[in-house]
This record gives C-alpha cells, sequence and structure tokens, in this order.
C-alpha cells in the first residue's frame, strides 16, 4: 500500500551540463521498458532546479528541492522560499537533513516550521533525522529519533515523508544493521501513531538513508517499514542510481 520511494540527493555537486546528463539518464530509464516501480525524486542544487526539471520533461521522475525557507518570501539573502519550488515543478523538498541540522544550526523547531511551509506550498517536506555515533555508542539512538520525530514532523501528517539517515552512516560506507534499521522505522512508525493515530502513520513513508549502494539496496528495502531510500553519494552516478531504483521489491 506505500509505494516505494526513492529520493536522489545530489548536495552540492555537478555543474549544469553534468546535471542535465545525469537528470536525462535516469528520466530515460525510469521511462523505459525495464522502469522500476516505484516513484523516483530528484533533489539537485537550487540554482539546478529548473534545467534539471527540463531535462527530466513531463516523464515519472519527480524533481524536489533539498532545503527552504519557513517564510513564504522576505528578506532572506541565499534562502529558497517553498512557494518558490513549487513554482519551478518541485513536489518534494528534504527539510532537516543532518548537514543543514549540524552545519547550518537548525533545531527541531525549525525543520517542523519549514515542513510545514513545503505542505503550505503544496510541497511534501522529506523530513530527515537520525542519531550521531557518539549518540548511538551511548544507547540514546532512539530516544534521539523519538525526540526528532516529536519536534520536527509537522502538525499535518499527510503528505508527509520522514528519511531516518544515522549520521555517522552518511558518506561514510557503514551502513546500519537491518536489525538497527527495523527496530528505528519501527520505533518511528509507533511514535507517528500515537501523533496522528495508527491509520494515517501506516501511511507515511519512511525512507532510509546512508551509504545505500546497489549492492545493500534490495535487504535494507525489503525491510518492514523501509519504504524507500534517500540516496547520496550512489545517487551521482546514474548506473549506481538506476541499479538502486530498480532494486525496489
Ligand atoms: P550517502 O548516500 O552518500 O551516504 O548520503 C546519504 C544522504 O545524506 C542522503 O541524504
Amino acid at each position: 500500500m506505500r509505494r516505494t520511494l526513492i529520493a536522489a540527493n545530489w548536495k552540492m555537486n555537478g555543474l549544469r551540463d553534468d546535471a542535465i546528463a545525469l537528470a536525462a539518464a535516469v528520466a530515460g530509464h525510469a521511462g523505459g521498458a525495464a522502469a522500476p516501480d516505484c516513484d523516483i525524486v530528484v533533489c539537485p542544487p537550487a540554482p539546478l532546479l529548473v534545467p534539471v526539471g527540463e531535462a527530466l520533461g513531463a516523464g515519472p521522475v519527480a524533481l524536489g528541492g533539498q532545503d527552504c525557507h519557513a517564510e513564504a518570501s522576505g528578506a532572506f539573502t541565499g534562502d529558497t522560499a517553498a512557494p518558490l519550488l513549487a513554482d519551478l515543478g518541485c513536489r518534494f523538498v528534504i527539510v532537516g537533513h543532518s548537514e543543514r541540522r549540524q552545519g547550518h544550526g537548525e533545531s527541531d523547531a525549525t525543520v517542523r516550521a519549514k515542513a510545514q511551509a513545503a505542505q503550505a506550498a503544496g510541497l511534501t517536506p522529506i523530513v530527515c533525522l537520525g542519531e550521531t555515533e557518539a549518540e548511538r555508542a551511548a544507547g540514546e539512538a532512539l530516544a534521539v529519533i523519538e525526540r526528532q520525530v516529536a519536534g520536527s514532523v509537522p502538525e499535518r501528517g499527510d503528505a508527509l515523508v520522514l528519511a531516518y539517515e544515522p549520521v555517522w552512516a552518511i558518506g561514510t560506507g557503514k551502513v546500519a544493521t537491518p536489525e538497527d534499521v527495523a527496530e528505528a522505522h519501527g520505533h518511528i512508525r509507533a511514535r507517528l501513531g500515537v501523533l496522528f493515530g495508527p491509520e494515517a502513520a501506516a501511511r507515511i513513508r519512511l525512507l532510509y538513508g546512508g551509504s545505500v549502494k546497489p549492492d545493500n539496496a534490495a535487504g535494507l528495502l525489503a525491510l518492514a517499514d523501509v519504504d524507500g531510500a534517500l540516496v547520496g553519494g550512489a545517487s551521482l552516478k546514474a548506473e549506481e542510481f538506476r541499479a538502486i531504483c530498480r532494486a525496489s521489491p
């Protein structure tokens, strides 16, 4: 009932020509004979949204932003408004990525405000959360996840995706064990059930992120309560990203 969602987070990578070529390769695959039976979204750097959107064309691959501001407009130099993302053709926006929480001091309250701004603009926020290595070592992983769900999830549970990305698994090649992922996702689902009720919680897609590669994607995507992946490094190579999409159960 929850359709798999594979999201590409290109982060701060690529120039215009690379981005257009990569988007075209991903879109070509999605529309081809061996098209995977899943939803796909590509999130390029903000200045590349327009050319990447054009390269994706009217096909099934959706466009997404990597961040948005909590306000719809105003004097916020360098930020991107959610209504602008929607106007440029985005359907999704990542909010609360650990690289924004850590590198830009974003609190749970900030992340929630951004997620709500995204929903108000008609976008589906992909709200990221996950513990650091020190927090996991201290046995606090589930408590951190619980706090982040309570603090950063928007009030509306419709048009919502969550991504569990343990910080220590991002860009490191270290993947959380299936047991850890299953435990974290089960816990997130249970907390969402408390917030929105079990039926609404059962409709929310939970993505796993952190060193997802073609060789581990099938195992991760087969886990209960894992409804897709948020892919960083491997999304920059069309062949690898295609293979991850094909691993969709
Ligand atoms: P990697 O896939 O490079 O580990 O990045 C994960 C991530 O941060 C996606 O948002």
